[in-house]
């Protein structure tokens, strides 16, 4: 694949959806046009799925329907949408991919990491984000951030242990590979995270030029 796969990940409330669009934009003035995507979601079927999860139900979702649904989404995502565009070239930004499993269904609901692993093997092969942006930010910032947007879906309404797992999974996954990931303190101002997303833009460019 010649393209360049880029992810965008956090907990909740990290403004990682606005830092997207900054990021892109960024990108697009100086000729460089992405795809920009979304998990769960980024094609129509993968879509539905993303509604049957973040929907509230009067029964529990069991943890292991949790994952497959992810995982579900996300083959439709990579058959229809990432990888033909990676084979065009294309520069892909996906707001989440698997980190977000790691931290959500691994790290929050405390699926075997094992299990997240043979899922993401099976189903992406060898396709693997060039490079991840974790947006951090203290869990009570990011929960009060999220409580003051809109209806809280089926992962917003977690407590906070739940949250501190899943800022703990993207942290740790992150220390253990700086090479694929950058950590942007996403607690400042808008112009601060937009400061600290420079270099990175400046990288990209010079890959996508190069
Ligand atoms: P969003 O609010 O960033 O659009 O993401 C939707 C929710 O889905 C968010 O609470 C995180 C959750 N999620 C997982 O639990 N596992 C995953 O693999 C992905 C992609 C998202």
């Amino acid at each position: 694949m010649s393209g360049l796969f880029i992810t965008f990940e956090g907990p909740e409330g990290a403004g990682k959806s606005t830092n997207l669009q900054f990021f892109a934009a960024a990108l697009r003035e100086s000729g460089c046009d992405p795809l920009l995507t979304r998990e769960p979601g980024g094609t129509p079927i993968a879509e539905r799925i993303r509604e049957v999860l973040l929907s509230h139900y009067d029964e529990p979702m069991c943890s292991d329907a949790e994952l497959l649904l992810m995982f579900a989404a996300r083959a439709q995502h990579i058959d229809r949408l990432i990888r033909p565009a990676l084979e065009q070239g294309q520069v892909v930004i996906s707001d989440r991919f698997t980190d977000a499993t790691y931290a959500y269904q691994g790290g929050g609901r405390g699926v075997a990491v094992e299990r997240i692993a043979v899922l993401e093997d099976w189903v992406q092969g060898d396709l693997r984000p060039d490079l991840t942006l974790v947006f951090d930010v203290p869990v009570e910032i990011g929960m009060q951030r999220a409580r003051a947007r809109s209806e809280l879906d089926r992962f917003e309404v977690e407590q906070t242990a739940f949250f501190e797992a899943v800022r703990r999974t993207y942290l740790d996954r992150a220390a253990a590979d700086p090479e694929r990931y950058r950590v942007i303190d996403a607690s400042g101002s808008l112009e601060q995270v937009a400061a600290a997303m420079h270099p990175v833009i400046t990288q990209v460019l010079e890959h996508w030029h190069a």
